[in-house]
């Protein structure tokens, strides 16, 4: 996968996109074939146990942006711009090369065309994200078509490959993914944008503190971590783990 092909599949087919932020998910994803994996500053939330995306630093990301490629060695990969990282144009060359240099193929920023630009003019991949913007803290409020096609064609402009639209209603992303020459990447924005996002953890039922209504959930893995143990525990409690075959009764250790 690469930038000419992300670009190729708009209005062709859709973009499958999740976000990932270890290696062994990262390896599922690769095998199963998904479009892009998403290192997003989600992983404040879902995996750091921080209030808010804000908290994410760039040791978090590079550290996670390593992992997901180490998992994912031939994958598209994106990593999150965190927050304040792209507050300068200098400062997000520098911290976007550092994603680069840990596995990243290109990077994210919520909103900022400026930086997109600057990004873009030093050699670097990016994917805008417009609508909804976590880093913002601002609590989600309903914008005009007008409002945010200005915004997706500035980050157009700037050379964003791509833009994610972030609960935007239907109706208006689907203008939006018309009038724009690059792929509309949505959550929670609706059927018919070019391709669709989800925070892995939340399709999977692995992330139970909150879960927005555009989640759809596949499996329950938190049931199954919690099945598994409490049978473990209780057979450590009764003795009957470990039993013959998960010891060490040789001389030779296998
Ligand atoms: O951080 C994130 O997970 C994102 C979303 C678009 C899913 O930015």
């Amino acid at each position: 996968m690469d930038i000419m092909k992300i670009k190729s599949m708009k209005g062709k087919e859709a973009i499958v996109v999740l976000t990932c932020y270890d290696y062994s998910t990262a390896k599922i994803l690769e095998e199963e074939g998904v479009d892009i994996i998403l290192v997003g500053d989600s992983l404040g939330n879902v995996v750091l146990g921080y209030d808010s995306t804000q908290e994410v630093t760039m040791n978090d990301m590079i550290r996670h942006t390593g992992a997901v490629r180490r998992g994912a060695v031939s994958s598209f990969i994106v990593s999150d711009m965190p927050y304040k990282s792209d507050d300068t144009t200098d400062l997000a060359v520098k911290n976007a090369n550092m994603l680069i240099d840990a596995g990243a193929d290109a990077v994210k920023v919520e909103g900022k065309p400026n930086i997109v630009r600057a990004l873009v003019q030093n050699e670097i991949a990016v994917m805008g994200h417009i609508g909804h913007l976590p880093q913002t803290k601002k609590p989600m409020v309903h914008r005009d078509f007008k409002e945010l096609l200005t915004e997706a064609e500035a980050l157009q402009n700037s050379g964003a490959f791509a833009v994610v639209l972030e609960m935007v209603q239907s109706e208006i992303s689907q203008k939006l993914t018309d009038f724009l020459d690059i792929p509309t990447i949505g959550i929670g924005a609706g059927a018919y944008c070019d391709g669709q996002v989800l925070v892995i953890n939340d399709i999977l039922g692995m992330f139970e503190d909150f879960k927005p209504r555009f989640v759809k959930r596949y499996a329950k893995i938190n049931d199954e971590i919690r099945k598994s143990v409490r049978a473990y525990k209780k057979d450590v409690r009764k003795g009957e783990f470990p039993d013959e075959e998960h010891s060490f009764n040789d001389k030779i250790i296998k």
